[in-house]
């Protein structure tokens, strides 16, 4: 029994924020973040659009190309750090958007490498017999975490002054603020008895001496209440990233995962066709491809039109790649990402 991609689907919020417009809620500029990151623009979800929103649109998308009715899909896998509440987890408003009859749900709560958890989930399940067809997203509103109060300057592209000190109190975010964006992506990963198609390995692992690295300080069960306001007076709401020690785990840990897994299936990088890698920052794609000596042609990043999409990354990029890069049938793909926990793995697919 494989695990197939039978159909892919993909959503982003329709308000494109360029770099410039950034550079109007704080000191930042388009120089700066195109250098750093090579993000170019990116989108931000409108004020009534939740996480479930933009999964439930790419959840469509990939279902339609399964060819399955809604009934089919037993089982409803979502990977994201931006669920709409507290709880219940985002899995089972998928499904209710989605008017999918009572099945399981569940959260993957593993960040930038969620949906690489989310693929070993699916593929156990599907190979173990017990599912048939399982909705796999990964999507994120990150909007929620922005430090401004005016969304009519950034979405709509107003043109009045900030409140007095918010101009200030943005640009302590600028590290991050400037890298994330909102979108979602989904897989319909169905059980094939036959063919060569399908995951033929997925790696996973986590080292939670690094979860001060990358993680949002206030709230939560550590407290007690769970909120209070000099957290959000702190900007404690607001995710941390230590983004230069990231980044040098990143173009370490990245290459050695896409090693590891190829050598236990007896594969080299040149059995590649494309390599698929976590959007946190072109720089970093780039330091990994060079790393694994792979020509331009063997990867793609879209990270230039919508910045750092943390669970959707994966499945956005895939989704877009399909065309983009012409796969065909018996292309060898490699996923890889690496995110907060420290969480991270890779996964090889045969197309
Ligand atoms: O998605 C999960 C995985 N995440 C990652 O892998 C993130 C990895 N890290 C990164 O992508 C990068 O570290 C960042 C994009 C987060 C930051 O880029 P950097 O090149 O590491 O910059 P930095 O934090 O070392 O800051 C360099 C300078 C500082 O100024 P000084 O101290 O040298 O005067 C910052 O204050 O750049 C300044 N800076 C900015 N300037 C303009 C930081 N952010 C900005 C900004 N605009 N947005």
């Amino acid at each position: 029994m494989r695990a197939v991609f039978t159909g892919t689907g993909m959503h982003v919020p329709p308000h494109v924020v360029d770099n410039h417009r950034m550079a109007r809620v704080m000191d930042t500029s388009d120089e700066w973040i195109r250098q750093r990151t090579g993000i170019v623009e990116r989108r931000f979800a409108g004020l009534d659009q939740a996480t479930s929103d933009l999964a439930a649109t790419a959840a469509e998308g990939a279902i339609a190309e399964a060819g399955i009715e809604k009934s089919e899909i037993d089982y409803v896998l979502v990977a994201t750090m931006t669920p709409d509440y507290y709880f219940p987890g985002v899995a089972p408003i998928v499904q209710h958007k989605l008017d999918l009859p009572p099945v399981p749900c569940l959260d993957i709560r593993q960040q930038c490498s969620g949906f690489v958890y989310g693929m070993q989930l699916a593929d156990a399940m599907l190979r173990s017999g017990q599912y048939r067809n399982v909705l796999l997203v990964g999507a994120e509103v990150h909007a929620g975490f922005m430090p401004w109060t005016d969304w009519e300057i950034v979405l709509d592209g107003k043109q009045r002054p900030l409140p007095e000190g918010e101009f200030e109190w943005n640009t302590r975010f600028r590290d991050r603020a400037v890298i994330f964006g909102d979108g979602a992506g989904a897989f319909v990963v169905s059980a094939r008895e036959d063919g060569a198609s399908g995951v033929e390995d997925v790696m996973v692992c986590a080292d939670g001496d690094h979860a001060d690295k990358m993680w949002v300080p206030g709230a939560g069960s550590a407290y007690r209440p769970y909120v209070r306001r000099e957290m959000i007076e702190r900007g404690d709401l607001v995710p941390i990233v230590e983004g230069p020690k990231v980044f040098k785990v990143a173009v370490r840990v990245m290459p050695e995962a896409v090693r590891a897994i190829l050598k236990r299936n007896g594969y080299t990088v040149d059995d590649l066709r494309l390599l698929i890698m976590h959007q946190a920052n072109l720089r970093i794609n780039e330091v990994v491809q060079r790393t694994l000596g792979l020509e331009d042609d063997k990867v793609f990043n879209n990270i230039q039109k919508y910045g750092n999409t943390t669970a959707a990354t994966l499945p956005m990029a895939f989704h877009e790649a399909r065309e983009a890069c012409g796969l065909e049938k018996g292309d060898l793909v490699c996923f890889v990402a690496l995110g907060s926990g420290l969480t991270w793995g890779a996964a090889l697919y045969r197309i």
